[in-house]
């Protein structure tokens, strides 16, 4: 059987430099564990505009179709600003989602116990908590139409659609229910059902799904704002929280932020199953391109290994390997390795993006 295929697209910013740290680890799990991948590299986001005027061309699409899985670093950059927003860095990445169809995106919010203290929220409201984050991630407002900018008499308007079809919301809806069943068996669906209809369907196609298929998992709803407010107050509630397209990219944010850095947390986006059983599937960290550190050496690489973590466990059912990687993050900063994204103390010197990446293949190597 061949090895499994994966499609590396570093992209743009400090993309390329955690990247280099999950090849490291890729190369660890051939070399120490025999599991060998066949790794391609493609271009995304501004660094492929520079190369062809476009933010993903044709044949990285079509590769990206055709691998197990794709591993993204970040794109954008203040460089692109000027860009007309068709060919936008950020355009090739919702390309991705959007024709590769991946509607579920899980984005965990666990806070190791070594970054307790490091959250702005007080130590006991953070600590230990874990809890699942399921995006929408192909419709919404994101992609509805109509959108643009027209002109109405003398002046603009920006317009933007949010909508929602029930077999959309339905496969959202069944993903995170599968997903609460293996975990603490508990769903909160966030939408704003007082003043939107779709958040009124969202909730109707929700509690169907539920009645009808997974009547053993908790479910409650809230508004979304509520939700937000709620996750900075007792975050520990929740399990798994499943909502839309944009409600899911701020909260997912301010979730990020209760774990003490956005350099820390990982993200899988997931489609249905491809003929061989893994389900299509791309893997980045769930922080941008932050130009401002873009070079340096500085940038926290644990959100991207953690990233391919989730490869091991949701695209090859490598489970215990999964463990093992995460293990192994949680190890180093236990042994106080804090890149700057996990310092307060401006006395103390930083590990750098590869400092980090090798304290992670030490401790691997000392899990054998
Ligand atoms: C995210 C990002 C993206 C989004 C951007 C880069 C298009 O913020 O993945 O959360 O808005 O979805
Ligand atoms: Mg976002």
């Amino acid at each position: 059987m061949s090895n499994p295929s994966l499609l590396i697209l570093a992209g743009d910013g400090i993309g390329p430099e955690v990247m280099a740290e999950v090849q490291k680890i890729i190369t660890w799990y051939g070399d120490k564990r025999d599991l060998q991948f066949d790794v391609s590299e493609g271009l995304v986001g501004g660094a492929s505009y520079d190369a062809h005027g476009t933010p993903l061309t044709d044949e990285t699409m079509e590769a990206a179709q055709n691998v197990d899985a794709v591993l993204l670093g970040a794109v954008g950059g203040p460089k692109y600003d000027v860009l007309d927003f068709s060919v936008k860095p950020e355009r090739g990445l919702l390309r991705l989602r959007k024709e590769m169809d991946l509607f579920s995106n899980l984005r965990p919010a666990q806070c190791f116990d070594a970054l307790a203290d490091f959250s702005s929220l007080k130590k006991d409201v953070v600590a230990g908590l874990d809890i699942m984050i399921v995006r929408e991630l192909t419709s919404g407002i994101y992609f509805g139409e109509p959108r643009g900018i027209i002109e109405e008499g003398n002046e603009r308007v920006g317009i933007n659609t949010q909508r929602y079809t029930e077999s959309e919301i339905a496969r959202v809806a069944r993903s995170a229910f599968e997903l609460a069943r293996k975990r603490g068996n508990k769903v909160c669906s966030m939408e704003k059902a007082n003043v939107m209809e779709s958040g009124i369907l969202w909730r109707d196609v929700v509690t169907e799904i539920h009645e009808a298929e997974y009547s053993d998992v908790e479910l409650s709803h809230m508004y979304a704002d509520a939700g937000a407010m709620q996750l900075c107050r007792w975050p520990k509630q929740f399990d798994v929280i499943v909502t839309d397209n944009l409600f899911g990219d701020l909260l997912s944010d301010a979730a990020a932020m209760l774990t003490g850095s956005l350099g820390m947390l990982p993200s899988a986006s997931l489609g249905a199953p491809m003929a061989n059983g893994r389900p299509k599937a791309l893997y980045e960290p769930v922080h941008g391109s932050a130009p401002d550190i873009a070079g340096e050496g500085k940038a926290n690489p644990c959100a991207c290994i953690l990233s391919f973590a989730m490869a091991l466990r949701y695209s090859f059912d490598q489970g215990t390997e999964a463990d093992r990687l995460e293990a192994a993050v949680e190890k180093v900063l236990a042994d106080g390795v804090r890149t700057a994204d996990l310092l307060n103390d401006e006395g103390v010197t930083p590990a750098s993006t590869s400092d980090m990446g090798n304290a992670v293949i030490a401790a691997l190597d000392a899990s054998l």
